[in-house]
């Protein structure tokens, strides 16, 4: 157990996770069964991050992760396996059959889900998570000895927990990368001059699997939580505002996006969530400063197009903790292999997320020539397997 000080908050412990999203519970979650133990701090309240909807497909390698953390069962009774997705331009459309072509499938399954599956897996641990954390400060990470220090809410005092090392899970807009020295981390950053409108309704999904079409109006997305839970996008401007899109004006708009057949099945309904996404590539290199190590968003953006987010957060955390799990068993050279192994993986992800991107958006200054090698791009994937088996591989997830 950790040392406490007196004051409700413990003094010492093995591993500080800054963030309680996916990644951060996770890499708790692996650790705690390893016999390593953290304490995990959260800037929001358990509700808050049990209630914010994210993307929902899951690789093979990141389900079987989930399985090995001991947070399968409901996944597994739940998830549901896609074998393939559709494409579709100029209204017609084409499968790419993943399991065919990669022997893989994916997971339909909600990060929302997973979110609650390892709150309720750090409970049954016992490890300590301190939620409403402000001002949080990573210290000392050059040293053999870190320590992080936060305010809890509503409180003046700072509290200190030392340790061995810092995972920093705490996202894009965390304080850990921002914590690296100046001139010791390098970002590559590509911002679409577009977003994403994700309206969640209680519907029957439009298709058994999902489809993502590319439109001359912008490209869509039909996709799910489950049998009575839809979930669609669209691609909207880069300044629009979510007032302007009653549901109406949502449901007309993807019909038009769509092929035909879909558009006459939908089903509508109203929205019980409507956010409007930025769509952001972005790497940060390395992932390590001496003992802090960088995980998920915190390192890396992706645009949704590719479902790449979580993946790459589950991805991260599995080589984390294999990196800290080698070091306490005596392997002297674990830490050091983290950020390279992440970083081949991440930019991996990067490119294809990028590739799809680019070959279903429309771009406010596309030229016809720029049109036509979209339309070219996809015929080439309807007409070749082996681009289709490159597009199954990279979507069910790259090998660890
Ligand atoms: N101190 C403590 N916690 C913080 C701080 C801070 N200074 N800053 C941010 N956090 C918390 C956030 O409140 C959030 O709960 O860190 C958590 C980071 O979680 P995510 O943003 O979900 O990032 P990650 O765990 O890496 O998950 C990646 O989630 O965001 C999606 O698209 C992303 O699917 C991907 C996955
Ligand atoms: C989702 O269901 O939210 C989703 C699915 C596929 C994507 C992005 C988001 O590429």
């Amino acid at each position: 157990m950790a040392a406490w000080n007196g004051t409700g908050f413990p003094k010492r412990t093995q591993v500080v996770i800054i963030g309680g999203g996916p990644a951060g519970l996770l890499l708790g979650q692996l650790l705690h069964r390893s016999g390593i133990e953290a304490v995990l701090l959260e800037r929001r309240s358990r509700d808050y991050v049990l209630g914010r909807i994210r993307a929902g497909v899951l690789e093979s390698g990141t389900v079987d992760v989930l399985r090995r953390a001991g947070v399968g069962t409901r996944l597994d009774a739940e998830g549901i396996p896609h074998d393939g997705c559709y494409l579709s331009f100029a209204n017609r459309g084409f499968r790419i059959d993943f399991f065919a072509l990669a022997g893989r499938r994916v997971t339909v399954y909600g990060q929302t889900e997973i979110t609650a599956d390892l709150y309720g897996a750090r409970e049954l641990s016992g490890d300590t998570t301190i939620h409403n954390v402000e001002n949080v400060v990573l210290e000392d990470f050059d040293s053999e000895s870190p320590h992080v220090t936060f305010a809890p809410d509503g409180s003046g005092t700072r509290h200190r927990i030392d340790c061995d090392f810092i995972a920093g899970c705490d996202g894009f807009h965390g304080v850990s990368r921002k914590s690296f020295p100046r001139g010791t981390i390098r970002e590559f950053e590509r911002v679409y001059p577009f977003g994403w409108l994700g309206v969640l309704s209680e519907t029957p999904p439009v298709n058994e699997e999902l489809i993502y079409a590319n439109h001359e109006r912008g490209f869509a997305l039909c996709s799910m939580r489950n049998p009575n839970l839809s979930r669609y996008y669209i691609q909207v401007g880069q300044g629009e505002r979510l007032e302007d899109w009653p549901d109406t004006r949502f449901w007309d708009e993807l019909r038009r996006r769509i092929p035909v057949s879909a558009a006459e099945a939908l089903i509508t309904g109203p929205s019980i969530e409507k956010s409007i996404a930025p769509l952001r590539s972005f790497v940060a290199e390395p992932m390590r400063r001496g003992r802090l190590f960088l995980a998920g968003d915190a390192a890396h953006i992706v645009p949704p197009t590719g479902a790449k987010g979580l993946n790459l957060a589950v991805s991260d955390v599995h080589y984390l903790h294999d990196a800290l799990a080698g070091h306490y068993g005596g392997d002297s050279s674990a830490l050091d292999r983290y950020s390279p192994r992440a970083l081949d993986r991440v930019w991996m992800a990067v490119r294809f997320s990028w590739w799809m991107t680019n070959t279903l958006h429309r771009y406010p200054d596309q030229t016809v020539f720029d049109q036509r090698m979209q339309e070219t791009e996809l015929a080439h994937l309807d007409i070749s397997e082996a681009a289709k088996r490159s597009m199954a591989e990279n979507y069910t997830g790259l090998p660890y």
